[in-house]
């Protein structure tokens, strides 16, 4: 009978899959936990947020926010020697309280540094398909934008701002300047501008945010503040972007960004990466989970990972 028969394949399959318990759903944000295969061809997976499963789970994936204030309740738990746990987060260190835990806590690191054993960005530059490459350049009746909720006076980002918008005529939205745009609003605003100002919080080795990615999803050109630009070269074509660092000060910039606007074909310069890459966005949680137990089925051996302290912190 091909029922008893697909039942019992599906028994095994379970039996033989690699179980990573999701300790806590990050920032409260639930997730299909049997995305991996439809989302990311990740087989032989199953994520749990059943913590009854503990004792079966070969990973444990830890989310920074809900675990950093109540650390001591963690080291109570018995563990098995071979159990993985894994620390994840995607804030940057100046957005993370610090975890003074023991040095060797933790297995693996899921986060947006490129050292990180599950390395997941906020977004990738992939190969374009067919229909990504039917590309034209949106309509713009704006110049420069921001989308900004978290206004900080001593924040870099903000004292560029300030300055450049003696220069040059900046449309701002957000929280801060009280227009809030919803989801879809935001996605239109942003590729009705020739720029947009991708403007990190705060500025840290790899931390390249959505700020950058959707922009470069809406079509439109990301004047970027955040690493060096060579640290952004690792995962971005050069030609795709600005960088405020390629100018001596923010009235330059302006000066540049006033030139393009006269210049349609320099502008149009700056989509040749289009021609055979696109920028897609990661997904925040199952992303990590999925790769996480890719990662966990893939590496049986002893990893623990040491002075997660000072290599985020420093
Ligand atoms: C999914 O992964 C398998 C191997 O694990 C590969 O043979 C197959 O081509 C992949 N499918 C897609 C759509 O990438
Ligand atoms: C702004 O940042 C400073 C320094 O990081 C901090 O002390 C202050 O609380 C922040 N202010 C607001 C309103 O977030
Ligand atoms: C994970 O780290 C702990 C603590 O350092 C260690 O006891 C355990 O054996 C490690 N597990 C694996 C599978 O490496």
């Amino acid at each position: 009978n091909n029922d008893v028969l697909s039942k019992h394949f599906e028994i095994l399959k379970d039996e033989l899959a690699t179980v990573v318990l999701i300790w806590t759903w990050p920032f409260g944000r639930q997730f299909d936990l049997r995305s991996c295969s439809s989302l990311y061809n990740i087989t032989g997976c199953r994520l749990t947020s059943d913590r009854s499963q503990y004792p079966k789970a070969h990973g444990v994936m830890f989310h920074h926010r809900e675990i950093c204030h109540n650390l001591p309740s963690l080291l109570t738990i018995p563990r098995s020697p071979l159990q993985k746990w894994v620390w994840m987060n995607m804030e940057s260190p100046a957005n993370s309280p610090r975890l003074p835990g023991p040095a060797s806590l933790f297995n693996l690191t899921a986060n947006y540094r490129r050292d990180s054993d599950v390395w997941v960005p906020y977004g990738r530059v992939v190969e374009a398909s067919n229909d990504d490459k039917a590309f034209k350049i949106p309509n713009k009746d704006k110049l420069v934008c921001w989308i900004v909720n978290n206004w900080n006076d001593s924040f870099w980002r903000v004292k560029y701002f300030n300055q450049l918008s003696n220069h040059i005529k900046v449309d701002t939205f957000g929280g801060h300047f009280g227009r809030y745009l919803s989801y879809r609003d935001y996605f239109k605003t942003m590729s009705s501008c020739k720029f947009y100002l991708s403007f990190e919080n705060s500025i840290h080795k790899d931390y390249i945010t959505e700020k950058l990615f959707n922009p470069m999803i809406s079509g439109t050109v990301p004047v970027v503040l955040g690493p060096p630009r060579a640290n952004y070269e690792e995962f971005i074509p050069a030609d795709s972007f600005i960088h405020v660092n390629d100018f001596k000060t923010p009235q330059e910039l302006a000066e540049h960004l006033t030139y393009l606007d006269q210049n349609q074909e320099m502008y149009e310069q700056y989509f040749t990466w289009r021609k055979h890459f696109v920028a897609r966005r990661s997904d925040f949680g199952v992303e990590h989970a999925c790769r996480i137990c890719d990662h966990i089925k893939q590496h049986k051996g002893y990893r623990v990972f040491k002075h997660l302290n000072t290599w985020y912190w420093g």
